[in-house]
């Protein structure tokens, strides 16, 4: 805290001393600032990679694939760069069994050191190297404890006969199943060699397969630099669908005729996001749906999303989700949040870029029915927080020294990030706007933004050609401070206002079967459910069960905002279906607040702890530490 505290003035005064003195370069000064910025870069609270003196710039990962064990056993040789000449590189891991370390300019194994920290930050390796050192390898095997990874038996995937393996690397999981220096502000390219039991295919966040081979042994390569909480791998039984010029589906046989279905608008989707801020930089974009105990809705693993089968609607109503994973190809994935206390600049800039997509393909309407459902999400996290006396965690640009970085992961960095860029957009015009961001990814593309820099860049590149947006925006009080600003954007929405006047009809007596419905889409039925009132007549919710069966609806958003709603007020006939909902997904975002919903219901512990015992095991590390902490489980 206190380094760091010295760290950000020293910025301050290398910048604010390069600006009186634009013209007149001062070289030391200049230097100065650089460092200084380096500094602010590689100065990851969460990493104990010293890339400004030894750093990764290729690995090449040769695994095999465990299945009878859970296991990965894997050789990763790095080529590095031994900027300052040191004599020791320094790698996290967690929970790795190293076998040995070699490197290419010693005969002999290494004697490295490894030392434990806490159960987040993992394990410091501390290598030996020389100035000639250029490249290092590490013999390993991961634990059965490995965060990252999730071995899912034949009965938690949709096909029921084979096993699946998928990882989950952000944000600092990936130090779990191979040594790397796990830091956002450090880039490398890959290659791999994965083998894996015969009929199984195996897929990276790279270039990928599209059959499955004989032999069970796949290569892979990732041309384009990428940080290591991007590095991903799935193995399952999977079948490709081809959905246009550059973009595909890998799903499960079972699945993979509903999944091309729903991402129909796919290729509509990148095409869009191209128009918009600049060429799609990656190649192939593809999405693997995963089984339903995937912890995330969707993850934006290069050329290939990662994504929850619980999207899966039936009516394409629930794919805002992979317009927001393909937004981070741009936001997050080509220009990068330094650390985890700049997540905003990944998952703010990929809220608006996501609602623009859905602007272009679905309409003005529909993407403000969205901006109005995240500006609900962020009233509620932020009265929420307030009362957990985190209003700390409000900021835009959050302080996790000493924290998980998982505490970050709030809605304040989704949609209050979401709302100040709006919030720009109306100030400065579409148009202007637009044209920011297009050249913002275009100058920093593979590169590491922090929020300071990215003010700079704001003031520099805009602002400047118009004091009074700088003064009406107020950006600083939306990135340092509390809560949400005076200024934040007002969304208005005829279509909800029409929810509205329904809900207030039923409320005042008229029957649910004459409600005027039939119009709307999901954000619609999301509004009506989340606007219900708190207290529920034992009635109220049989009547709506009666018409619009929200209780076995196949639309998960729904089914788990109406849990949400209706357990708290004890309503039986929800409960098997809440049972086995928890049971089957694993998704995060759901179970946090159906669990919470339960612990308000009467006898909420003991129901919320006995379901909790059969669905912990179908869990994902990610979503098992959550719940455990909810519950106090152990
Ligand atoms: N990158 C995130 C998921 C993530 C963030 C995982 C931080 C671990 C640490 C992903 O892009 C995301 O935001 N997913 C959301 C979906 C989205 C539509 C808001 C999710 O999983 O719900
Ligand atoms: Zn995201």
């Amino acid at each position: 805290m206190y380094l760091k505290l010295i760290t950000s003035t020293i910025i301050l005064t290398a910048l604010s001393a390069c600006d009186s003195k634009s013209n007149q370069t001062n070289e030391s000064d200049s230097s100065k600032e650089i460092e200084t910025k380096m500094t602010e870069i590689t100065n990851d609270p969460h990493s104990f990679a010293r890339p400004e003196q030894a750093v990764v710039k290729h690995l090449n990962w040769n695994a095999k694939i465990d299945f009878e064990n859970k296991l990965i056993e894997a050789t990763a040789t790095y080529s590095i760069d031994n900027k300052e000449g040191v004599d020791t590189i320094y790698l996290d891991s967690k929970d790795l069994i190293i076998k040995e370390i070699n490197r290419d300019d010693s005969d002999s194994t290494l004697n490295y050191k490894s030392e434990s920290f806490n159960n987040y930050l993992g394990t410091k390796l501390s290598i030996p190297i020389s100035p000639q050192t250029k490249q290092i390898s590490i013999k390993y095997k991961t634990s059965e404890g490995a965060d990252a990874l999730q071995f899912l038996d034949p009965q938690q995937t949709a096909g029921k006969k084979h096993p699946f393996l998928f990882t989950q690397s952000q944000a600092i999981l990936a130090r779990s199943w191979i040594p790397c220096q796990d830091s956002p502000g450090i880039r490398f390219t890959y290659e791999a060699t994965v083998q894996v039991p015969k009929g199984m295919m195996a897929l990276m966040s790279a270039e990928n397969p599209t059959s499955t081979n004989e032999d069970g042994v796949y290569s892979f390569e990732m041309k384009q630099a990428i940080p290591s909480y991007l590095m991903a791998l799935a193995v399952g039984y999977l079948d490709f669908k081809a959905m246009g010029r550059n973009t595909g589906v890998y799903a499960e046989a079972e699945l993979i005729e509903a999944a091309a279905y729903e991402f129909a608008e796919m290729q509509a989707m990148l095409d869009t996001a191209e128009a918009l801020y600049g060429p799609y930089r990656w190649g192939q974009y593809d999405v693997i749906v995963l089984p339903p105990s995937f912890p995330f809705g969707g993850m934006e693993n290069p050329r290939l999303t990662f994504a929850t089968p619980t999207i899966i609607a039936g009516d394409r109503s629930l794919t805002a989700l992979i317009a927001h994973e393909l937004a981070h190809s741009w936001s997050g994935n080509l220009v990068t949040n330094a650390n985890w206390e700049d997540i905003w600049l990944n998952e703010g800039f990929t809220v608006y870029f996501e609602n623009r997509i859905m602007e272009e393909i679905y309409g003005k309407d529909f993407a403000n029915m969205l901006a109005l459902l995240s500006h609900q999400d962020l009233k509620d996290e932020i009265e929420y927080l307030n009362e957990e006396g985190r209003s700390a965690d409000t900021r835009l640009k959050v302080d996790l020294e000493g924290r998980n970085p998982d505490d970050g992961l709030t809605g304040i960095p989704y949609d209050k990030g979401y709302f100040l860029l709006r919030l720009i957009e109306e100030t400065v015009g579409r148009e202007r706007w637009d044209q920011f961001l297009k050249e913002y990814f275009d100058k920093y593309a593979f590169e590491v933004m922090t929020t300071n820099k990215f003010m700079e860049e704001i003031d520099q590149s805009l602002f400047n050609e118009n004091p009074k947006w700088k003064s009406e925006i107020r950006i600083d009080e939306w990135v340092f401070e509390t809560g949400l600003p005076d200024n934040c954007p007002v969304v208005t929405s005829e279509r909800f206002k029409k929810v509205e006047a329904e809900l207030n009809a039923w409320l005042d007596g008229k029957a649910a079967k004459d409600l005027k419905t039939s119009e709307w889409m999901t954000p619609e039925w999301m509004h009506f459910v989340r606007k219900l009132p708190n207290e529920l007549s034992d009635k109220q919710p049989k009547e709506l069960d009666a018409h619009f069966k929200f209780t076995t609806i196949g639309n998960s958003e729904i089914q788990a905002a109406w849990f949400e709603k209706v357990i708290p007020n004890n309503y039986k006939a929800a409960e098997a279906s809440t049972e086995e909902f928890l049971i089957r997904v694993g998704r995060r975002k759901f179970l946090t607040p159906i669990y919470k919903a339960i612990l308000k219901s009467d006898g909420g512990k003991a129901t919320a702890l006995s379901i909790y015992e059969k669905a912990r095991p179908n869990y994902h590390a990610v979503s098992r530490q959550s719940i455990d902490q909810l519950l106090e489980y152990n």
